[in-house]
């Protein structure tokens, strides 16, 4: 998305103020450059023409402007939109935010008409319904990531169906378990981060253009008219609560944080696994770095960036909910500092995300290294408790059993497994207790839902696929229902908006 700050610098060429009429003489250039809010609100540039598109239409057909004005508007801000395309548009030092960068430009491009757009509308509904826009964007695009990334860690799991590796706790060797399920971990993790994106969608995906600056407005404006063109399923009910709340955008945040959380982890179970003392990886040398000092070091650098950058959302978080908890009612200028945390969470969880599947897609698994690890046999003394269970002994007898045997067998350093068969006997074992050190026999016997074993990986693997499919269908489907072409204002479908209640024509 075009960003003020990376090209479209204002330029120094001023215009006059929406105010003027209120406040004599020139704004001081040291507080415009303190309260501008384009070097992030230029992010909403495509979302503001969009809005304004809708309302110049709702404009006309409320008999405030003629079919003439509407027609030039709307020619007004298609031009727009194609500087914005073209990086070409500029805004001025003097705009103070995107809203009014569009309407001055607007007026500078179709002259009086560009007058009247802002008939009815404050820019306090018109920044909330922006970010509302943005959000809806944003959690579709965030939904569609997450399932590339969920791809990729389910062909990775796919192929490593077969290898098995230490599970741990406390990072010491637990149980065994093979790759694929330690990898589905974090499929699941990023399917509640999609539930939780498309909840917050459903509560983004409120109209509040209508509520004006904060009481409405006394012109005869259909506030369903406008929703229904930008494909909303509700109005907001209150109009205060509409030009002040960010709720949305704190969920989005949140969502992000916790996404970033779980990528976090992700990179480092890697790094870890990176490690010369594990050496369970390769990582692609594309995706590595080195040092400047030492030849021989190949780093991680870009797991540990995702780790790192997981601070971002978290920070942003905070941020927001500080922002939020002292404000009265209803807008404060203060919420325009509510765009740098909602925008750097979401860019930095997106772009962390695809880092983590690119990597995902080269990364090499070392088999070898992973079957070695988990083949100590300490990893079944689990196995060997609940086989004394088996055979009747009560649990917690079976435990010190096993505990006896495993400091024995570190007594004569020897591996648990061989400790000599009257050994076992002394302890109270069977002989075929032997018969547990079977790695892929261990493995076999966990086929209950959501465990290891290989059947219940399958099944895994393939609930898996339908969770993606599901993500990309929802995208699909939220992308699809709000094409223009479906809008037909002041049709019956339009009127059955009402707040708090769905509209007919999106789907359940
Ligand atoms: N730029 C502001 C924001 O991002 C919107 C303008 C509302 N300003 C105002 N004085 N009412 O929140």
């Amino acid at each position: 998305m075009p960003r003020a700050t990376d090209g479209g610098r204002p330029a120094g060429r001023r215009a006059a103020k929406a105010w003027s009429g209120r406040l004599q003489g020139a704004s001081n250039p040291i507080m415009e450059q303190y309260s501008t809010s384009l070097p992030w609100d230029f992010q909403l540039a495509e979302h503001d023409v969009q809005g304004s598109r809708a309302h110049a239409r709702a404009l006309c057909s409320a008999g405030l402007i003629d079919g003439p004005t509407r027609d030039s508007l709307l020619a007004g801000l298609d031009a727009i939109a194609g500087e914005l395309g073209s990086g070409t548009f500029v805004p001025l030092e003097s705009d103070e935010d995107i809203h009014m960068a569009v309407e001055r430009r607007l007026t500078e491009l179709v002259g009086e008409p560009g007058q009247r757009l802002h008939t009815g509308r404050s820019r306090n509904d018109q920044v909330a319904l922006d970010l509302r826009l943005y959000t809806r964007a944003a959690c579709r695009r965030l939904v569609g990531t997450i399932a590339d990334l969920q791809a990729e860690l389910v062909r990775r799991a796919r192929e490593h169906r077969q290898t098995v590796l230490p599970g741990y706790t406390h990072l010491q060797r637990g149980q065994p378990v093979h790759l694929a399920h330690h990898l589905l971990a974090y499929l699941e993790m990023l399917g509640r981060d999609g539930q939780r994106l498309r909840d917050c969608h459903s509560r983004a995906d409120v109209s509040p253009l209508g509520a004006a600056g904060l009481a409405g407005s006394t012109l005869p404006l259909r506030r369903e008219e406008t929703a229904a063109e930008l494909g909303f399923t509700e109005l907001s009910a209150n109009s205060l609560d509409a030009v002040s709340d960010r709720d949305f955008a704190v969920e989005l945040t949140f969502a992000c944080a916790l996404m970033a959380v779980h990528l976090s982890r992700l990179a480092e179970d890697l790094i870890i696994w990176n490690s010369a003392e594990f050496s369970f990886i390769t990582l692609p040398d594309s995706w590595s770095t080195g040092s400047s000092i030492m030849p021989q070091k190949k780093n991680p650098d870009v797991l540990e960036l995702v780790r790192g950058r997981s601070a971002v959302p978290i920070g942003s978080l905070m941020g927001l909910l500080t922002l939020l908890k002292g404000l009265p009612l209803s807008y404060n200028r203060d919420l325009q500092e509510d765009k740098r945390h909602l925008f750097a969470a979401v860019e930095v969880t997106e772009a962390s995300l695809r880092a983590l599947t690119g990597i995902l897609a080269e990364v090499q698994f070392e088999e070898q290294r992973m079957r070695a690890a988990a083949s100590d046999p300490e990893l079944l003394a689990t196995d060997l408790a609940e086989f004394l269970v088996l055979e009747g002994m009560p649990f917690r007898r079976a435990h010190e059993a096993v505990g006896q045997a495993v400091r024995r067998a570190r007594q004569q350093a020897i591996p648990l497994h061989r400790l000599v068969a009257e050994q076992w006997a002394e302890l109270g074992m069977p002989e075929q207790a032997a018969a547990v050190f079977d790695l892929s026999r261990s493995l076999s016997r966990r086929e209950q839902v959501g465990a290891p074993g290989p059947r219940a990986t399958e099944e895994a693997l393939r609930r898996a696929k339908r969770q993606i499919l599901a993500g990309r269908e929802w995208a699909r489907r939220q992308e699809s229902g709000r094409l223009p072409s479906r809008v037909q204002a002041g049709s019956a479908e339009v009127a059955t908006i009402r707040p708090g209640q769905p509209s007919a024509h999106r789907e359940a």
